[in-house]
């Protein structure tokens, strides 16, 4: 085959390398605008596995770029007067020019034809090519030929950074944060060589305007950056090698993503390669090795398939598909890590301790979880879940190992819960007239006897009208008031677990059928006329409320206080006001199901203002000393919808009003909604809430180990997690997590003692049979 690669950065002569040595019969050019030596850039980071398929792919050039490698283990934060460091964490790093001088002399080793000094126009001046690479980097030509075809999808990024280099070596990848007056910078600092480390400064729009770094040449910035970081350079000095670019240096981050790789363009076939089909953010410097890895994929196909030019279209078809695959996976880690420094500034900075702060940082891309950084750094580890015992109030003794963060006590108002791990309400659509009787007091009483700290019921309804099914909780009687207390009582008498109630009127989405006979749908016979913000129906086929009056108001508020009475009669540790999922007090919530013209719609104000009347003619006949939390849908999912923007703003109205924790839910709102799932997929909609707004959260949604618990607990990214869909699977889910984790110091009840020990045991026996 004659192959033509355009651009002669990593991707491009990695492939050619590659390709020339499987099949030394190809004609292999690689034609670059640059001189042959002469390249910009600092150095690149590498991680163990790229480095290992190099070795088994071209051991020569893998031997001479592990020659030339920096390798290191530690990461240093230097944060408000503190020196943290941690190891364990295994780098690698080559000055860019290095690496590219290696691969051009193996190229040419090998007999690809390196062309230099020439700028390629297109891919069509290579009528004889069967394969052109388009392999020419971010500000690709090639692919901007073809929008329609590669479908870019650009997306340029909040804050500036400026590539810098300097001769001080430091031992470890080290990041600085220093505030202005004008907002955080930070530098991420690694050695690459024996004589230069990478030096980026990155920094907010905001401050960058501020301390005027637009309108500042290069060696303006240079200054700047010298004085502001001046301790950790300790006298050295900050170098640029980018005079090429016009202006401050300063640029910003764009993040593509392409729709299609690969074009036949009438001649010859051309397919994307490294930077220009695909960025990733160097905050977990993966650029270059992306670029390998696609090099490496596509060389891989060409062996699977055949290295002749009618496989051409199926190799380039399954070297997408696969590689798809791990650049998302690789682009998802970079945007966490990349928003992580986005909001460092007004989000932890000024809000986490230095621990705290140093924690949430190593685990920015939420790639690296707790476990994974015990078997980085076992000793930093325990230090860290040692401070965080302690702030939290627990003892640690020398005997006893120490509660990882999950399993730490947390108190709030009058009531302290052991633990940080919530039952989260879930809808059973078992009641006969909203009581509650056996069936949910096994159900639920088994979830207390299983070791959640807090055990929530299913939303309870305040009144018959307020409720989704026939067959939903509700509190608007004695009698029901009395059934909760048979389940509080069996609850404090048996186990040291604490009860929620959380209290929601359905609105829109009320008088429809049991989950399995129809979820959402309405009911055939029996239904009740339905309120809400607006006269909106929830399905095409739903009945249409009615929008509420002030007298409507005033009666559903007076049912809340009612319920919340009762709530307190039956003895409950906690209440919960259900602000979310489309309900009724969600629906004046977003702007999708709120389009009244009255004060009770339109901006935040006006949307908030009955959820908040109904919050504090709760809180006013609710125990002092005991927490109430609100349940928002943090994100509606869907175009005009709420966004964690505006969550952010209810959350302070009411932590304003008094409220105590945001349960940070979403969506639900809207039926057309295009919710993103995930691991952990709401719990940056609590971070944000937390850090942002100062006020505790309950993070939910796809937590399913202890390990997902601990680790969003110790980041700070929650104060507590509700775990529902395991808790289905697994009344004892709490205790069963303990023991994976090989945490024997939980209580179980006393009467499940030798149960105990033979789960400990065997698990023991499996793992180490493993
Ligand atoms: C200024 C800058 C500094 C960087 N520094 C680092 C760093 O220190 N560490 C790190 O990990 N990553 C760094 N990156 C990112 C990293 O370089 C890329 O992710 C990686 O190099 C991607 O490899 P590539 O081969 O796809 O593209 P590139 O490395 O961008 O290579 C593309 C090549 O194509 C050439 N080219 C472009 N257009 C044409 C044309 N029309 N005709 C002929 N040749 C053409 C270019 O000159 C270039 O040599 C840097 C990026 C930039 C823009
Ligand atoms: C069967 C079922 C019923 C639910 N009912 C409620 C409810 O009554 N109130 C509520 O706020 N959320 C309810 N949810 C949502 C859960 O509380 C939780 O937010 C969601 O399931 C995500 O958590 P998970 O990934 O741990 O399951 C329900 C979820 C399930 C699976």
């Amino acid at each position: 085959m004659r192959i033509v690669c355009i651009g002669g950065g990593p991707a491009g002569l990695y492939f050619a390398l590659l390709m020339k040595k499987q099949n030394p019969g190809h004609t292999i050019s690689v034609v670059e605008r640059n001189r042959p030596y002469d390249t910009f850039g600092w150095g690149v980071v590498f991680s163990d596995a790229t480095m290992e398929a190099m070795r088994a792919w071209d051991p020569e050039s893998a031997a001479e770029i592990e020659d030339a490698f920096n390798h290191w283990d530690d990461i240093e934060v230097w944060f408000k007067g503190t020196r943290q460091r941690t190891s364990g964490h295994g780098f690698v790093g080559i000055g860019r020019k290095k690496l590219l001088n290696i691969l051009q002399r193996r190229c040419e080793a090998l007999g690809v034809e390196l062309v230099f000094e020439t700028d390629v126009a297109s891919d069509l001046d290579y009528p004889d090519a069967d394969l052109v690479i388009a392999s020419d980097g971010f500000n690709s030509k090639i692919r901007n030929r073809y929008p329609n075809v590669f479908q870019p999808d650009l997306v340029t990024r909040p804050n500036r950074y400026i590539w810098l280099g300097t001769n001080k070596l430091y031992d470890a990848f080290t990041f600085d944060f220093r505030k202005t007056d004008h907002g955080w910078f930070q530098a991420h600092i690694y050695k690459f060589d024996d004589k230069t480390s990478t030096f980026i400064v990155e920094t907010t729009e905001e401050a960058y305007e501020k301390h005027g770094l637009g309108q500042m040449d290069q060696q303006g910035s240079i200054d700047f950056c010298q004085d502001l970081f001046s301790e950790v350079l300790d006298g050295a000095k900050l170098m640029t090698n980018a005079r090429h670019l016009r202006g401050s240096a300063w640029l910003n981050f764009n993040r593509l993503i392409c729709g299609k790789w690969s074009h036949f363009n009438g001649q010859s076939h051309v397919v994307l390669m490294g930077d220009a089909a695909h960025t990733a953010h160097f905050a977990i410097g993966s650029g270059t090795k992306l670029a390998i890895d696609d090099a490496i994929e596509l060389t891989n196909q060409f062996n699977r398939h055949g290295h002749a030019k009618e496989h051409i279209p199926a190799v380039l078809e399954t070297y997408e598909e696969i590689r798809r695959v791990d650049v998302a996976r690789i682009q998802n880690a970079a945007r966490n890590a990349m928003e992580w420094f986005e909001v460092v500034g007004r989000r932890y900075a000024d809000t986490l301790p230095p621990e705290q702060f140093m924690y949430s940082m190593l685990t920015r891309s939420q790639r690296i979880s707790h476990e994974n950084l015990r078997l980085r750094d076992r000793t930093w580890l325990e230090g860290y879940e040692r401070w965080f015992a302690t702030q939290a109030g627990a003892t640690p003794s020398a005997e006893r190992r120490v509660p990882p963060p999950m399993f730490t006590p947390y108190t709030m108002r009058g009531v302290t819960l052991k633990n940080r791990i919530v039952m989260s309400p879930m809808a059973m659509y078992s009641a006969r007239d909203g009581m509650l009787d056996d069936f949910h007091l096994v159900h639920l009483g088994a979830r207390a006897l299983g070791g959640a700290g807090l055990v929530f019921g299913e939303m309870t309804c305040v009144s018959p009208d307020a409720r989704i099914t026939p067959g939903c909780l509700g509190l608007w009687n004695e009698e029901q008031a009395a059934g909760w207390k048979r389940f509080v009582d069996f609850v404090h008498g048996n186990s040291d677990a604490k009860v929620g109630i959380q209290l929601g009127h359905a609105g829109r989405k009320g008088a429809t059928r049991l989950a399995w006979e129809g979820i959402d749908q309405p009911l055939d016979d029996g239904g009740w006329p339905l309120i809400s913000a607006s006269a909106l129906p929830y399905l095409k086929n739903s009945q249409v409320p009615k929008a509420m009056d002030r007298a409507d108001m005033d009666r559903v508020t007076a049912d809340f206080v009612r319920a919340t009475e009762l709530a307190v009669t039956a003895g409950a540790d906690w209440l919960e006001l259900h602000c979310a999922h489309g309900y009724l007090l969600s629906s004046f919530l977003s702007p999708l199901t709120n389009t009244r013209t009255d004060a009770y719609g339109g901006d935040h104000e006006n949307r908030a203002r009955y959820p908040l009347e109904v919050f504090r003619a709760i809180r006013a006949v609710w125990p002092a000393d005991r927490p109430i939390s609100v349940r928002l849908s943090c994100h509606d999912w869907f175009e005009g919808g709420n966004t964690p923007d505006d969550a952010a703003i209810f959350a302070r109205m009411f932590k304003d009003a008094g409220a105590d924790m945001i349960d940070c839910s979403s969506g639900q709102v809207w039926k057309e909604e295009k919710p993103v799932y995930g691991r952990l997929f709401q719990t940056p909609f609590s971070d944000k809430i937390r850090n942002e707004i100062g006020i505790p959260t309950i993070a939910v949604g796809a937590i399913s180990e202890a390990d997902h618990a601990n680790s969003v607990i110790a980041a700070g990214r929650a104060d507590l997690c509700a775990v529902a869909r395991p808790h289905l699977a697994d009344p004892a889910w709490v205790l069963h997590e303990a023991a994976r984790i090989g945490l024997t110091d939980v209580t179980w009840p006393k009467q499940y003692h030798s149960g105990k020990q033979q789960y400990e045991t065997n698990l023991a026996r499996a793992a180490a049979a493993k």
